[in-house]
């Protein structure tokens, strides 16, 4: 079982570290990739505050198509360079947006999100996807939120194998 009580007592960077502790504990201990994953948007959307949506975006061919998720349900398909994560895609860089209506073509699931992060998934030079956290709050992810959601998509590629996506 996962143990979410730390949480209540630990400042930010904890938090994301404990995030990290738990995504290991997940990635070691089970071997199918889709309840990796799954179980890998829970564990952000559990261990980062102010969220409405955390999930995954698989590129499918020239498009992306929704991956496990946690939040509102959310389009299905985004075209490469459409949208922050398509951009994200296109560009194989980290977005962080600070608000989102700022960001021309950015494509809204859900009319509660104002600033949103998109880390695109590389492995072996090959782009797989996205991980793409929304937010309610304008300016709500920062460098240090980076820096682990990064870390985050690092420590699913040591495990993940995305062909099985
Ligand atoms: N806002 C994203 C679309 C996905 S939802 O946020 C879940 C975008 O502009 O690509």
């Amino acid at each position: 079982m996962f143990k979410l009580e730390p949480i209540k007592n630990m400042n930010t960077e904890e938090k994301y570290k404990y995030m990290l502790t738990l995504l290991k504990g997940q990635l070691s201990s089970e071997s199918d990739d889709l309840a990796n994953i799954s179980n890998g948007a829970a564990i952000i959307m559990a261990c980062m505050d102010r969220l409405n949506w955390a999930g995954f975006y698989i590129l499918r061919g020239d498009e992306l198509v929704l991956g496990p998720f946690q939040g509102l349900p959310a389009c299905n398909r985004i075209e490469i360079g459409k949208g922050v994560c398509g951009i994200a895609v296109k560009t194989r860089k980290v977005q962080l947006v600070p608000d989102v209506h700022l960001f021309p073509g950015h494509i809204a699931c859900d009319s509660a999100s104002n600033s949103e992060l998109v880390i695109p998934i590389i492995k072996d030079d090959k782009v797989y996807g996205v991980l793409d956290l929304d937010s309610p709050e304008k300016e709500r992810f920062t460098e240090l939120e980076k820096r682990y959601c990064i870390k985050f998509v690092e420590t699913l590629n040591e495990y993940i194998d995305w062909n099985n996506i």
